[in-house]
């Protein structure tokens, strides 16, 4: 199939465009590179043996969106693009819902008057709000705590609208847990710009010496070891997620809702542990205040995506920090070399 990836340089869609190609796909990345660079490209090329076609383009730009569905003869979309900091959110909402909600909007309408009727939505289980039971299922109540959660939960909703409008299309939502690692090349990977708010990044930063030490926010809730608890997921194994719902997809149309998930939950200090166990470096922290808005604990039901999709994840706390390391330590010595 041709695949349209918006968004496709940022950090799950670049390790998407890579499981995509592998398995046959023709890869088309939209992007208008305001959270990614254009040198991915480049280096997918170098895994891939060949780049993916790139265009330049914001999902917000209805013509571009469909010239290039249309000149591509796109079969089917995965929509990355997005911005997705919740703390950035609260402080520009109006930023937030134009991009994500109308981007969101144009991108469909486009669609619509293409006649492509297929598509993979990353959606993030801040949908379901606060937990009110664990694991989180798919019939979780959804309520959104914060202005980046509610552009998942409209855009989510305005899917559902349109397969109700519309039985032809063809709809999965995937709901996230928490992305970590990158591709075993180390040739791409998450790459935050200035100080990373999420935990991963952050050790990985702590580790190779970019910053001294990891606050860890809070060690007395009732978990384990006090500590926060997470469903962290390899990234690797998110993507071919992705693959599996456009497998579905071909086979049942209709709005879809999936729990991309690990199915278990890992402490802070577990993943610290478990980094410094990858890295062997030491990962120096010090327990500070609980960050506003966390929760204790959350972590995801996956078994829908295993009855319907077939898709479990495989890769362990291990694999994730070791993939992690490799990149942070590759990308630290592109940095140098281009400086
Ligand atoms: P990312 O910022 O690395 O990638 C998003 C990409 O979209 C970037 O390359 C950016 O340049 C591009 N983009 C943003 N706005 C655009 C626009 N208007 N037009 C065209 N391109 C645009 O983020 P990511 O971590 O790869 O996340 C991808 C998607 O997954 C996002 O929608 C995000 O909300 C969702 N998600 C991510 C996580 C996570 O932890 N990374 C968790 C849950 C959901
Ligand atoms: C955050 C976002 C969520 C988003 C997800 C992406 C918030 C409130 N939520 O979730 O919307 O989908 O990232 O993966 O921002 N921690 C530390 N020290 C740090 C950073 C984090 O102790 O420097 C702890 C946190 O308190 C938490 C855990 O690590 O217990 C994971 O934090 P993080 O990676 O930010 O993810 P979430 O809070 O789950």
């Amino acid at each position: 199939m041709n695949i349209l990836l918006t968004g496709g340089s940022g950090y799950i869609g670049s390790h998407a465009a890579v499981v995509l190609a592998q398995a046959g796909h023709e890869v088309v990345i939209y992007d208008n590179l305001s959270n990614s660079r254009a040198d991915v490209l480049e280096r997918l090329g170098r895994i891939l043996g060949q780049a993916p076609v790139f265009v330049h383009g914001d999902v917000r730009d209805a013509a571009l969106l469909e010239q290039t569905l249309r000149h591509h003869r796109i079969d089917a979309v995965m929509h990355f693009a997005g911005l997705k900091a919740v703390g950035e959110s609260v402080a520009q909402p109006l930023a937030y819902y134009d991009n994500n909600v109308i981007g969101s909007q144009r991108l469909l309408q486009a669609m619509q008057q293409c006649g492509v009727r297929t598509l993979v939505f990353s959606s993030s289980a801040t949908v379901y709000g606060e937990p009110q039971y664990l694991p989180i299922d798919e019939d979780h109540p959804t309520g959104a705590t914060n202005p980046y959660g509610r552009t998942k939960l409209h855009i989510e909703q305005m899917l559902a609208d349109l397969a109700v409008s519309d039985a032809s299309w063809r709809i999965a939502c995937l709901r996230y847990f928490n992305p970590v690692g990158a591709h075993e090349s180390g040739l791409i990977g998450e790459d935050p710009n200035g100080i990373p708010n999420n935990l991963m990044p952050f050790i990985a930063q702590v580790a190779v010496g970019r910053r001294p030490q990891l606050s860890v926010f809070g060690d007395d809730y009732d978990t384990k070891d006090g500590t926060g608890v997470r469903d962290f997921i390899h990234v690797m194994d998110l993507v071919e997620g992705h693959l599996a719902a456009l497998n579905f997809l071909g086979g049942n149309a209709g709005w879809h809702a999936f729990n991309l998930g690990a199915g278990q939950g890992a402490s802070v200090l577990e993943m610290v542990h478990a980094f410094e166990h990858a890295s062997g470096r030491k990962v120096p922290y010090q327990i500070v205040d609980r960050r506003p808005g966390d929760v204790a604990s959350t972590y995801s039901k996956a078994d829908k995506a295993w009855q319907a999709l077939g898709w479990r994840a495989r890769r362990g706390l291990d694999e994730m920090c070791a993939s992690t390391w490799r990149w942070q330590q590759a990308d630290v010595k592109q940095k140098k070399e281009s400086l």
